[in-house]
């Protein structure tokens, strides 16, 4: 197996459920890679053999902008978990994004056509995932549109997706998942970890937006079992719940020993905020707490449906509450990472 992203949230637990199920497993890393956050993540979710499982995954230095790496780790291997991704609301960030998600992707489906792979395991979004009828919730079925509303995150995961549907046409079996918004332990300063961050550190206030929220070891789970499974050339919605942010926040509160949010923030107050972070920005150079896409995201009401991954496989989601209380107790055992 080979393992892009294995640092990253859904790659540093797919590595886990994986090694945990016994297979053999190849993980990307750069120069720049923190693997010590793995590690930890490891002993967490298994104090007493997390260590020698964690000493198994052979890393191998690789970047999914260079070919000629890619082309190295692939090699002898049977399957691929594209995990590896930028996940970024900052317009600084866009550029770079739209490289590393689309041309990356591109890439690394072209190395697996090349050498043959049995299946191509991808980590999309629900961000992929067309508008339905207000009030409905969204399926696999609904084609992404271009849309002004649309994030450059958005534009940059639904650009991958399209070359892993390339891929699937030029004769590589692929299938994907679609995760709402993924909970879990994993590094503060980037992707989805950063909510929990901020309701530690005092988060004031809270939206009315509703979304999906899906647990970390759930996606790695169904990657596994969707790559053991007959299914190709499918994709499936992972999202647990479908809940207002406002109450993950309390779960993060509640078991972070915090106070939650307490001020409402309607569009019009998000929309100042946005804009007063980007002048902060200005003035200090500081990474903003909130940009326009975050702003926009966090007062959506977006319900998704969940039932295809659950006809499909023998499957039941964790709740909510569970995924915030592990991701709590997780920066608890291991305070120094916040
Ligand atoms: N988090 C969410 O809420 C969420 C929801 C839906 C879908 N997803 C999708 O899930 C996937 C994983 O996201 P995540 O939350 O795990 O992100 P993450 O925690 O930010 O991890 C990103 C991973 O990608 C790697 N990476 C970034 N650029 C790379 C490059 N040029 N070459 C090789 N590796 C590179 C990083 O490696 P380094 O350690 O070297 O930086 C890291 O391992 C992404 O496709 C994302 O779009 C995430």
């Amino acid at each position: 197996m080979l393992v892009t992203g294995g640092t990253g949230l859904v790659g540093s637990h797919l590595l886990f459920e994986l090694l945990r199920a016994g297979y053999p497993v190849r993980a990307i890393r750069r120069k720049s890679s923190q693997l010590e956050l793995v590690k930890k993540l490891f002993l967490w979710y298994d104090p007493s053999s997390g260590e020698s499982l964690f000493k198994k995954i052979e890393w191998v230095e690789a970047d999914v902008l260079d070919l000629p790496s890619l082309q190295e780790a692939i090699r002898g291997v049977r399957a691929v978990f594209h995990c590896a991704a930028m996940v970024s609301f900052l317009p600084a960030d866009r550029e770079q994004m739209m490289k590393v998600n689309v041309e990356g992707t591109a890439n690394l489906v072209n190395v697996a056509l090349a050498e043959g792979i049995e299946k191509f395991c991808y980590c999309s979004s629900v961000a992929t995932i067309g508008q339905p009828e207000p009030g409905h919730p969204a399926t696999e079925n609904l084609i992404w549109k271009t849309s002004p509303a649309n994030s450059g995150y958005s534009i940059s995961k639904f650009g991958a997706e399209r070359e892993v549907w390339r891929g699937s046409e030029e004769g590589l079996p692929v299938v994907m998942v679609n995760p709402s918004i993924i909970i879990g332990p994993g590094d503060t300063s980037r992707s989805s970890a950063q909510l929990y961050q901020s309701v530690k550190n005092g988060l004031k206030f809270y939206t009315k937006g509703v979304t999906g929220f899906v647990d970390a070891r759930d996606v790695a789970l169904a990657l596994r079992l969707l790559y053991e499974s007959p299914v190709v050339h499918e994709r499936f919605i992972m999202s647990s719940e479908n809940i207002q942010y406002r109450k993950v926040f309390e779960y993060f509160a509640q078991y972070a020993g915090v106070q939650p949010p307490k001020y409402f923030a309607g569009p019009f107050l998000s929309e100042m905020a946005w804009r007063l972070e980007k002048l902060r920005r200005l003035f200090t150079g500081r990474k903003p707490l909130i940009t326009r896409e975050t702003a926009r995201n966090a007062n959506n009401v977006r319900y998704f449906s969940s039932e295809k991954i659950l006809k499909t496989l023998d499957f039941s989601f964790r709740p909510l509450e569970e995924a915030a209380k592990n991701t709590a107790g997780f920066y608890k055992q291991y305070p120094e990472i916040l």
